[in-house]
């Protein structure tokens, strides 16, 4: 007895893909018995559309909103203030929502102190959530873990128990931030303080041999928040992409800063966490501006259409598989 089938949802990107909406497709389908959280904390923010109405999730897992038994593992870091706030918003949708998240007993906490310790940040420009004090306390040893709280007592369950002694578990596994936020492949220091990558999901205890699917969500252009310059602010066509894309942060509010899609780097991403299926959002937005364009070793290459675009895409990120999305839902 053990996991049958997993299917991981990642972001290959800087965050904020929409990895959400893939997700919830696949909450919908029916697969799976579980979802799973397997890093980051309340700095994410993945927001939903369920029956016309927006939700946004930060550490619980979005498939909980359709029935799914949902985890938080051990690779993520947990502020108990803030994980039963979120609780109780979702309640509001899902008036069972309580009886379905479980915390993984070994899951270390975010304290007030680590909040308050970031509270003036901003060489890094975090989310302020507190998340690389609580890796860093982790690391040294000296962190709390979920099983220490008395409050987390009804939900704490061991990963081990809950997925490999119990039969045909699938699980959706809902990745947060992305690639180029990873603390070891994204843009040191300009990172997040988790794994973000196939890797993560294995050393939360899930069994490599379980995933069947690994499918990575981006944007067909390329948002960025934090303090490096990112968006070059002579090009007016990246304020446009901006704007018309809505493109503030769901947990911090900030303006996110726009570029074009890098292909070398989303190839590079692909290949190293074995993509097998690439879901490209906000095509509605590009098709809008009619702006086509990408960046290839390090220029900018401006295409003259939509199909040129996609052949483009397709040949230099090295994946056939290719989803395309036009809508926010
Ligand atoms: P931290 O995760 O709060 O430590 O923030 C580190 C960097 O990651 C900052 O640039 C944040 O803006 C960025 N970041 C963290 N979580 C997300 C996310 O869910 N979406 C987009 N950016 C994020
Ligand atoms: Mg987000």
């Amino acid at each position: 007895m053990s996991v049958k089938n997993t299917t991981i949802v990642l972001g290959l990107q800087h965050g904020d893909e929409g990895k959400g909406k893939i997700t919830l497709h696949h909450s919908r389908s029916d697969r799976f018995t579980h979802c799973f959280r397997f890093n980051g904390s309340s700095n994410a923010g993945h927001s939903v559309y369920l029956n016309g109405q927006k939700v946004i999730t930060h550490i619980i897992p979005t498939g909980i909103l359709f029935g799914l038994k949902g985890i938080i593992g051990p690779g993520c870091v947990l502020n108990e203030k803030m994980f039963f706030e979120e609780l109780e918003d979702i309640s509001k949708v899902i008036p069972n929502a309580s009886e379905l998240i479980r915390i993984s007993f070994n899951t270390h906490i975010v304290s007030d102190e680590h909040i308050k310790e970031e509270l003036t940040e901003s060489k890094i420009g975090t989310t302020r959530r507190g998340v690389g004090p609580s890796y860093r306390d982790k690391y040294a040893r000296i962190g709390k873990r979920a099983e220490q709280i008395k409050s987390f007592e009804p939900f704490i369950v061991d990963v081990f128990e809950e997925l490999y002694q119990k039969q045909d578990i699938s699980v959706l596994c809902e990745g947060a931030q992305a690639i180029n936020l990873d603390i070891d492949w994204g843009d040191y220091p300009f990172v997040s303080s988790s794994h973000c990558g196939v890797g993560s999901v294995v050393n939360n205890g899930i069994p490599y041999t379980s995933i069947k699917s690994v499918e990575g969500v981006i944007k067909c252009y390329e948002t960025y928040v934090g303090s490096k310059q990112f968006q070059d602010p002579n090009d007016p066509m990246l304020d446009k992409i901006g704007d018309l894309g809505q493109e503030f942060g769901a947990t911090t509010g900030r303006r996110r800063q726009v570029n074009y899609i890098d292909l070398n780097r989303v190839n590079k991403a692909i290949r190293m966490n074995s993509v097998n299926i690439l879901h490209i959002n906000k095509m509605d937005i590009l098709r809008e501006l009619n702006c086509w364009k990408v960046i290839l070793n390090n220029e900018i290459v401006k295409l003259k259409s939509e199909k040129t675009f996609k052949k483009v895409l397709k040949y230099n990120l090295g994946i056939k598989n290719i989803k395309y999305y036009y809508s926010p839902e």
